[in-house]
C-alpha cells in the first residue's frame, strides 16, 4: 500500500500543525483535518489566516500554502476516514474528572469514540496512527475495538507521539530532534511502520526517524515530558533557596547548565509550568504506576506536581505578603495570560491558579495578554468553579492595552515571557500606578535594574528582594 490519502481527526494544537507540515512536505498526498467542533473547522479555513484558531509564529504562512490544494479542513469525519488509507488520531486525552482514576488516569473517551467511528466506516484495510498521548498500551484496546466492531478489513495500529512545544510548533515540526514510530513488531506491523517513515522521510533525515515496539513508543512520550517537567520544579525548588540565601537562580542556572551532562534548557525558574500536557502525562504516569503496584515510582514522579503546585500558590503568597498582608480592593495588573509565550493556549496557565488565589483575597484583577481573548480568560476562571460567573466579572477585567491595564494599580505581575513586555514605556507605566509600584517577575524576564532604577520595587523568581 502506497499513502496517497491521509485523515486526521482532531483539529487541535496538534492535529492542525502536524497536518500542515505533512501537507506542505508531501505535496502528493491528499491530507484532511477533521473536528466534530464546527466552529474550530469553520476557523481553520477562514479566508484570512490571521483568524486560524491556533496561534503559532509561522503556522497560517503554511496553512495558506497547502490549503484548498491537498490540506482540507472539514467536519466530514465519516467521509475523510472512509477516504483515508492512514488515519491519524489527534483527539483531547485530559485527565478524568470522574470515577475510576479521577484526577489522574487520561480520559480516553473520545479515542475510543474515534475507534469505533473507524470500525464502523472503514471498509477498506487501514493503518491508525495514536498521534495523542497516551496511557501505554492503548494501542491493544484500540485493537480489541476495531477487531471486534469493525466489518472486516484490516487494521495496523502505530504510536506516533508528538513531541511539538507549543509556541515553536512549526520549526519542532520542520526540524524535529526525532521522530519516534512504534509498531508491532511482525510483518504486518514493520510494512505499516515503513509507510509512515515514509512520510517523514520526505524532510526528515533517516538517522532521526526512530522505531520502536509499541509500547516504548507510548511510554517514551509520557516520559519526555515527565522528564522535561521534572527539570522546570527541580529549578523551581530552588529558587525558592536562592530567595532566602541571595543566591541567584539565574547564576546558578547557568552555572549548572554549562555542564553538558546537564544542558542548559529548561532551566528557567518560573511561577510553574503550565500547559495542556506535562500535569496530565505526569498524573498519568502516576497512575500507571499505582495501578501496577509501583507506589514509589508513583510517589517520585507525583513530587513533580506537588512542586509546581507550590510554586504557583507561592507566588501569590509573595503578592500579598508584599502587599502588606493584603491584596483585598487592591488592583493588581496581569501581563500575560498564555502558559508561554507564542501561543493564545491557556490550558493549565499558571496565571489562572494565581488569580484564583488572589480573588480568594477579594483583589481586582487587570489582565492583559498580546493573543488570549476575554471569553477564554473568563472561560478559564468559571471552569474552576471557585466562584460564580457573576463575580469573576466583577473583579476580574481585560484590556487591549497593557498600559491601560496597569493603570491605578498596585502592583504588576508577569506571569507569561511574551517578548513585548522587556520593550514597554515603564517609566509610563510606574508613573500610572499607586505608589509604592510593584513588579512581581514570574519569568525572570524584566531587566531588574533598569526598573528599579525608575523606582518600582522588583522581586524577581529565585533572587532575595
Ligand atoms: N498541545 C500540545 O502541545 C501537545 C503536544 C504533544 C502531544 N499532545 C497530545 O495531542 C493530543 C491532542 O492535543 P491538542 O492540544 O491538539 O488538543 P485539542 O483539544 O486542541 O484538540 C483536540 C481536538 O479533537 C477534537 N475531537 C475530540 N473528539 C473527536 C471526535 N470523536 N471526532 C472528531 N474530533 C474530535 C476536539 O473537538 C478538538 O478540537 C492530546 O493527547 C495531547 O496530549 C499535545
Amino acid at each position: 500500500m502506497k499513502v496517497k490519502n491521509i485523515c486526521c481527526i482532531g483539529a487541535g494544537y496538534v492535529g492542525g500543525p502536524t497536518m500542515a507540515v505533512i501537507a506542505k512536505k508531501c505535496p502528493e498526498i491528499k491530507v484532511t483535518v477533521v473536528d466534530i467542533n464546527q466552529a474550530r473547522i469553520a476557523a481553520w479555513n477562514d479566508e484570512d489566516v490571521n483568524n486560524i484558531p491556533v496561534y503559532e509564529p509561522g503556522l497560517g504562512e503554511i496553512v495558506a500554502e497547502s490549503r484548498g490544494r491537498n490540506l482540507f479542513f472539514s467536519t466530514d469525519v465519516d467521509g475523510a476516514i472512509d477516504e483515508a488509507d492512514m488515519i491519524f488520531i489527534s483527539v483531547n486525552t485530559p485527565t478524568k474528572t470522574y470515577g475510576e482514576g479521577k484526577g489522574q488516569a487520561a480520559d480516553l473517551k473520545w479515542i475510543e469514540l474515534c475507534a469505533r467511528q473507524i470500525a464502523r466506516v472503514a471498509k477498506g484495510d487501514k493503518i491508525v496512527v495514536e498521534k495523542s498521548t497516551l496511557p501505554v498500551r492503548t494501542a491493544s484496546t484500540l485493537k480489541d475495538i476495531l477487531e471486534h466492531t469493525g466489518n472486516g478489513p484490516h487494521f495496523q495500529i502505530l504510536s506516533n507521539p508528538e513531541f511539538l512545544a507549543e509556541g515553536t510548533a512549526v520549526q519542532d515540526l520542520l526540524e524535529p530532534d526525532r521522530v519516534l514510530i512504534g509498531g508491532s513488531q511482525d510483518e504486518g506491523g514493520q510494512k505499516a511502520i515503513q509507510e509512515l517513515v515514509n512520510i517523514y522521510a520526505h524532510w526528515v533525515p533517516k538517522e532521526k526517524i526512530l522505531t520502536t515496539n509499541v509500547w516504548s513508543s507510548e511510554l517514551s512520550k509520557l516520559t519526555a515530558n515527565a522528564y522535561l517537567a521534572q527539570r522546570v520544579s527541580s529549578i523551581n525548588s530552588l529558587s525558592e533557596l536562592c530567595e532566602h540565601t541571595e543566591a541567584d537562580i539565574n547564576e546558578v542556572a547557568k552555572a549548572i547548565g554549562t555542564d553538558s551532562r546537564i544542558g542548559p534548557k529548561f532551566l528557567k525558574a518560573s511561577v510553574g509550568f503550565g500547559g495542556s500536557c506535562f500535569q496530565k502525562d505526569i498524573l498519568n504516569l502516576v497512575y500507571i504506576s499505582r495501578t501496577y503496584g509501583l507506589h514509589e515510582v508513583a510517589d517520585y514522579w507525583e513530587q513533580v506536581i506537588l512542586m509546581n503546585d507550590h510554586q504557583k500558590r507561592r507566588f501569590a503568597k509573595k503578592i500579598i505578603r508584599t502587599l502588606y498582608n493584603t491584596v483585598s480592593g487592591k488592583k493588581i495588573s496581569f501581563l500575560g495570560w498564555a502558559f508561554k509565550k507564542d501561543t493564545n493556549d491557556t490550558r493549565e496557565s499558571a496565571a489562572i491558579y494565581v488569580a484564583d488565589y488572589l480573588l480568594n483575597e477579594q483583589s481586582y484583577i487587570a489582565v492583559f495578554d498580546p493573543k488570549v481573548k476575554s471569553e477564554q480568560v473568563f472561560m478559564d476562571l468559571d471552569r474552576l468553579n471557585t466562584r460564580n460567573p457573576e463575580e469573576n466579572r466583577k473583579y476580574v477585567k481585560t484590556e487591549t492595552d497593557p498600559y491601560k491595564a496597569c493603570e491605578g494599580s498596585h502592583a504588576v505581575a508577569v506571569l507569561t515571557e511574551w517578548d513585548e513586555f522587556t520593550g514597554y514605556d515603564w517609566q509610563r507605566i510606574y508613573d500610572s500606578m499607586l505608589k509604592p509600584a510593584h513588579v512581581f517577575d514570574g519569568r525572570n524576564l524584566l531587566d531588574k535594574d533598569k526598573l528599579k532604577s525608575i523606582g518600582f520595587q522588583v522581586h524577581v523568581i529565585g533572587s532575595s528582594d
